[in-house]
């Protein structure tokens, strides 16, 4: 059987930044008080001309090079995404595979919304554990700034834009196997955070325009209490399964929601500070993005080495939620 090896990562951040003073000059809300809620200072924007798929190739052409492999050894590519380039077709996948040159190849989009990385994770693994594929480019892109509502101070100054992005290669050593993925959903809190218009339900009309329906809506307390509850539960199984203790991990990399819920969980599951990665003051929150932004932040640090340890936690709309355990493999 082959085992499925985590062997590159890499990130493209978008240049213009939104720091928590502009957003004093739009809505009513002040810098100390997002600082202390959330802990975001600042988050990136993308240009106005550019799209999920033009972040996510960027990400993608980093994380290719740093694998050593060439594209044409590329035969999947998947990329998580709750901000497609286009709502229905195609693919922001697909587009990222032209972007970046790669021969026709299988590509197509996973949505899990915050949780989507891992659930690519989760995909690249089984098709490569089945013998499917060899070396699968995993994409996380988000431009969030595309579907928020900049007049709803519950909500607009949280997220940001971004995308990160691995490869996942075949490896006959059982030493660089991914250990476990675990994913999973209940669509019974799909009212915590939706994009309630411009889908079947109800599709796009003028209703949906004049009441910014196709931007995100979240009841972000309840949200809150759910996100500390399940990443820490979700985080225990993996660990209990795996007969691990906090200190059999080198980096935990939560999703960057918000410092609290990050700070809550690291408390409740024992991560000091030095593991437990942390970019939300700088990115905000990127959705499927932010764990591979996150990676690469604490990899271009110099702060992941080979062999090293990871755990992903990540939580998001759907609700979905997912954890990923493996060792950092890079082929040189
Ligand atoms: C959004 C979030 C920061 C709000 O913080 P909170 O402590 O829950 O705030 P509440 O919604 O209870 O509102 C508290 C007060 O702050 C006010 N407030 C809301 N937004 C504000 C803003 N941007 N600036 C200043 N005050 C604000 C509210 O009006 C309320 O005032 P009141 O007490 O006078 O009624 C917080 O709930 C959160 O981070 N939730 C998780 C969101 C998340 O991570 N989502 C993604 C998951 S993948």
């Amino acid at each position: 059987m082959a085992y499925a090896a985590f062997r590159s990562i890499g990130a493209y951040i978008p240049p213009k930044i939104m720091t928590n003073f502009d957003f004093e000059k739009i809505i009513d809300t002040t810098d100390e008080w997002i600082t202390k809620r959330t802990g975001i200072k600042e988050r990136r924007i993308s240009e106005e001309n550019e799209a999920s798929s033009d972040l996510g190739a960027k990400a993608a052409q980093q994380a290719i090079e740093r694998s050593g492999l060439a594209k044409e050894d590329i035969d999947l590519v998947i990329c998580a995404t709750v901000t497609p380039d286009y709502l229905c077709m195609p693919s922001t996948a697909c587009l990222i595979a032209s972007k970046i040159n790669l021969p026709p190849v299988q590509a197509f989009d996973v949505s899990a919304a915050c949780t989507g990385f891992v659930y690519a994770v989760s995909v690249a693994k089984a098709f490569i554990e089945s013998g499917m594929k060899k070396n699968v480019l995993i994409v996380g892109a988000e431009t969030y700034s595309s579907i928020l509502d900049y007049t709803d101070r519950g909500t607009c100054f949280i997220f940001g834009d971004g995308a990160g992005a691995a490869i996942i290669s075949a490896s006959e050593n059982k030493d660089e196997a991914i250990v476990d993925v675990n994913c999973s959903s209940d669509g019974n809190y799909d009212d915590l955070i939706k994009t309630p218009g411009g889908g079947s339900k109800h599709p796009c009309s003028q209703e949906v325009l004049d009441n910014k329906m196709a931007c995100i809506k979240m009841k972000g307390n309840e949200t809150f209490k759910l996100a500390v509850r399940t990443l820490t539960a979700d985080v225990k199984v993996m660990m209990e399964k795996h007969n691990l203790t906090n200190k059999d991990i080198n980096h935990f990399i939560p999703h960057q929601a918000n410092m609290r819920i990050i700070k809550s969980v690291g408390d409740a599951l024992g991560f000091n500070e030095e593991q437990t990665v942390v970019t939300i003051d700088k990115y905000g929150n990127t959705s499927a993005a932010s764990i591979p932004m996150a990676m690469n932040y604490a990899y271009e640090q110099g702060k992941i080495k080979a062999g090293d340890s990871i755990l992903f936690d990540a939580f998001g709309g759907g609700l979905t939620w997912g954890s990923a355990l493996f060792p950092f493999a890079p082929l040189k």
